[in-house]
C-alpha cells in the first residue's frame, strides 16, 4: 500500500528530477516506505516523508534565508548538496556525478528526528501564489461596494495570504511555449503584456494570464479595513520549528515558489515582532465563520476567502458552510471569494466555465454575493493553476 502510494507520488513529481529519483527508489524499498506507517492514517502521504527529511536538512541552517547562506549542522549533510533549497548551485541529479538516494536512505532511516517528525506532524502549506488571483477578485468586490473590505480567511494556515496587500504583483501575458514560469516570459514588460501593482516589494507574486484576457487589476491596492483567519490547525510563525516546517513541506526544486514562501514568512515574522498581526483563530471554519463575519467593523464589507480548503469538508460540509453564510446574511451583506477544484466541491454547486467547455483539472476562482439576505448565483471569474501560476480570466 505505502509503496504503491510512493510510486504514484513519483509520477506526480516526474518533472522534478531529485524527488522523482528518490520517490522511485523509495517505492521499491520496504524499510524506507514503512516509515510512512509511523504517521496517523489521515497524514499517511508520501509528501510527509519528503518533508520530514527536508526539515531535518533545514534544521539549524539559516532556513529563512536564501539558499547557500550560513549553512551549519544538518545543512552540511552530503544529501543537502542535491537540494536547490539549501545550495544555490546544487548537484544535478541528471549529470551522472552521483546519486542522492543512498544519502536520502541513510538520513531517513538513521536520523531519529525524521521518525519523530513522521509520527508527530502532518503536512501543512500556505500558498502565497494564490494572492495573484485573489487580489483582482477583491478589486471587483471593492469597486462594487466602495468600502474597505473586512477579510475573513477560512483555512488560513499561517495567515500569509491575509497579508496580501503588503505584497507586490506582476501579471504577464503568457507566451505560447514559455510555460515553465513567469521569468521564462521575456517579452512582456512594456505595459501591454504585463501589469504591476506595488512593484519592488520584498515579496513579489507573479502570474501569467492566458487565452488573451488580461486580469482586471485594480489601479490601487484594495483597502482592507479588518482581517482575521480561521484554521483548525493554525501555523504559529513565532514558533521557529513550525515556521521551518511550512518551508520543509514545499518541494525543494520549485525554487521560485519556495523563495516566495521564505520571503513571506520572513516578512510575517518581522511584522509580528513589530506588533502588527493578522490573527488566525483555531477552530472549525463552519462553526466560526458566522461569528467572525458578525464581529467585523460595520463600515467594512465582509469578504470570506476560501482557497483550497472547502474541498476538505466533503459535500455535506460544503453545504453546511454555505448555510452558515446564509445565516449571517440575514444581518449583513457579504461576499465569498473561493479558489477550489469544482470536482472536489460538489456541495458548492459551482457554475461551469462560460464557454461550457469541460476542462479537467483547473481550480475555479468564483464569487458569490449575499445581498438583502439572499444568496446570488456563483460567478466563475477565472480558471487557474492551483497555485495561481497562471489564470484564464472570464471576468
Ligand atoms: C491546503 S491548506 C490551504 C491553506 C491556505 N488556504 C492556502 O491557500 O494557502 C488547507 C488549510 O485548511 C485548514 N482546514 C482544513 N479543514 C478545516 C476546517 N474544517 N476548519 C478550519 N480549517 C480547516 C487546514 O488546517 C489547512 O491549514
Amino acid at each position: 500500500m505505502v509503496k504503491a502510494s510512493i510510486a504514484r507520488f513519483a509520477g506526480a513529481v516526474a518533472r522534478l528530477p531529485l524527488y522523482r529519483r528518490i520517490a522511485e527508489a523509495a517505492s521499491l524499498d520496504d524499510e524506507v516506505a514503512s516509515l510512512l506507517l509511523l504517521a496517523d492514517t489521515d497524514d499517511r502521504n508520501p509528501t510527509l516523508l519528503f518533508a520530514a527529511v527536508h526539515d531535518y536538512l533545514l534544521a539549524e541552517s539559516d532556513w529563512a534565508a536564501s539558499p547557500g547562506t550560513s549553512l551549519t549542522a544538518h545543512g552540511q549533510d552530503p544529501l543537502a548538496d542535491w537540494y536547490p533549497s539549501l545550495r544555490g548551485q546544487p548537484t544535478q541529479v541528471s549529470d551522472g556525478s552521483g546519486d542522492p538516494w543512498p544519502h536520502f536512505r541513510r538520513v531517513a532511516l538513521d536520523e531519529p528526528k525524521v521518525a519523530e517528525t513522521m509520527a508527530t506532524r502532518g503536512t501543512q502549506t500556505n500558498e502565497v501564489g494564490r494572492c495573484a488571483t485573489t487580489v483582482p477578485a477583491l478589486g471587483f468586490v471593492q469597486r462594487d461596494v466602495n468600502r474597505p473590505i473586512g477579510l475573513v480567511e477560512v483555512g488560513a494556515s499561517a495567515g500569509l495570504n491575509l497579508r496580501l496587500d503588503s505584497y507586490g504583483y506582476r501579471w504577464t501575458r503568457e507566451v505560447r511555449g514559455s510555460e515553465s514560469g513567469p521569468s521564462a516570459n521575456a517579452s512582456g514588460r512594456d505595459g501591454h503584456d504585463s501589469v504591476e501593482l506595488l512593484p519592488g516589494r520584498p515579496v513579489m507574486v507573479e502570474s501569467r494570464w492566458r487565452a488573451g484576457r488580461r486580469p482586471a487589476v485594480p489601479t490601487e491596492m484594495v483597502a482592507i479595513g479588518a482581517r482575521m483567519g480561521i484554521d483548525r490547525d493554525p501555523v504559529d510563525l513565532s514558533d521557529t520549528s513550525a515556521a521551518r516546517w511550512l518551508i520543509a513541506c514545499q518541494w525543494p526544486e520549485q525554487v521560485e515558489r519556495l523563495e516566495r514562501c521564505r520571503a513571506a514568512v520572513r516578512e510575517a515574522r518581522s511584522a509580528a515582532a513589530a506588533g502588527e498581526t493578522a490573527p488566525v483563530r483555531r477552530g472549525d471554519l463552519v462553526d466560526l465563520v458566522g461569528p467572525a463575519v458578525v464581529a467585523l467593523p460595520d463600515d467594512s464589507h465582509p469578504v470570506v476567502l476560501a482557497t483550497w480548503v472547502l474541498t476538505y469538508l466533503g459535500p455535506e460540509g460544503q453545504r453546511r458552510f454555505l448555510a452558515a453564510l446564509d445565516g449571517v446574511a440575514a444581518s449583513r451583506d457579504l461576499t465569498l471569494v473561493l479558489q477550489e477544484e469544482p470536482s472536489a466541491a460538489p456541495g458548492l454547486d459551482l457554475p461551469p466555465r462560460p464557454d461550457v467547455r469541460s476542462v479537467p483539472g483547473p481550480t475555479a476562482l468564483c464569487r458569490i454575493d449575499w445581498r438583502d439576505g439572499r444568496r446570488g448565483d456563483a460567478v466563475r471569474l477565472a480558471d487557474q493553476h492551483p497555485h495561481g501560476t497562471w489564470a484564464e480570466w472570464f471576468a
